[in-house]
């Protein structure tokens, strides 16, 4: 497992950043974005779903559209590649998981501190007001507070991230002392910019992906494979190779 250097970089991080994208669920039986076959994006024009021209011209085409995507993340298990993370966040002295996906699973993995980027499939919100309490009446689609139309709590083309959510991860990042990215391509901004305020702030970055991203000859380790199969090792070989070396030490 990965050279020495990272087993025992990671061993002396005191912060962590992890940032995911839709590759992270590929195990699960989520279909990624830009996947030339697979991808959602090969099946659905974005501009015809996933944006807020999209929902004014039909929203009962598109809160159909994330009925499907809420019941297929449903459907899904985590995977050991989101358990190994939630494994990660208890071993590493500070950890933040900063992930673009909406499916949720990262939270049905126990992962605790986490930034959603991009929202979440499985929550609503005010389409027209913003209105900050939740009193939703989700089954008709309604705020009871001022009476508009409810939408999915996602991000869409053209939006802002929420502001709170970018400088929590901003801030992690250029606090960090290692930054993973993880299954995601690396194109879509701003989190596409994480790993660089990480490197430009000393850390070490390090990609886990099945295929090459821009990121890849930048990043001070790069593993081509699954993330499923690469990080379950990666948390073994830092933190649980370094209990039984400690504990037969002290003997
Ligand atoms: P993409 O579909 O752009 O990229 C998925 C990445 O995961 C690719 O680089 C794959 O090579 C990699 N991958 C696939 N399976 C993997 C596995 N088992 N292990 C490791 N890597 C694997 O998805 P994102 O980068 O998440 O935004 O896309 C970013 C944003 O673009 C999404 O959040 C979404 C989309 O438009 C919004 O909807 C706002």
């Amino acid at each position: 497992m990965g050279p020495a250097s990272l087993i025992q970089s990671l061993r002396d991080a005191q912060r962590i950043v992890a940032l995911t994208g839709a590759g992270i669920s590929a195990e699960s039986g989520l279909a990624t974005f830009r996947a030339a076959q697979t991808g959602l994006w090969s099946k659905f024009k974005p501009e015809d779903l996933a944006t807020a021209d999209a929902f004014r011209r039909n929203p009962k085409l598109i809160w159909d559209w994330y009925a499907w995507r809420r019941e297929q993340a449903l459907k899904a298990e985590p995977n050991a590649g989101h358990l190994a993370l939630a494994e990660m966040e208890k071993r590493a002295p500070q950890f933040l998981l900063v992930t673009q996906n909406v499916d949720g699973l990262h939270s049905r993995a126990g992962s605790q501190n986490i930034v959603e980027l991009h929202g979440n499939v499985h929550r609503a919100l005010c389409s027209e007001n913003n209105c900050s309490s939740d009193n939703f009446d989700v089954e008709h689609g309604r705020c009871r507070s001022c009476g508009a139309n409810l939408r999915p709590d996602v991000v869409w083309f053209g939006e802002m991230l929420p502001p709170a959510a970018l400088q929590t991860a901003i801030a992690a990042a250029e606090k960090c002392d290692a930054f993973f990215s993880i299954g995601t391509s690396s194109i879509v901004y701003p989190a596409a910019d994480l790993w660089r305020r990480a490197a430009e702030h000393g850390a070490i970055v390090i990609e886990i992906n099945k295929d090459l991203t821009p990121l890849t000859p930048m990043a001070s380790y790069s593993f081509l494979g699954k993330a499923g199969e690469f990080l379950p090792e990666l948390v073994t070989a830092v933190w649980d190779k370094k209990k039984i070396h400690e504990s037969s030490g002290a003997d």
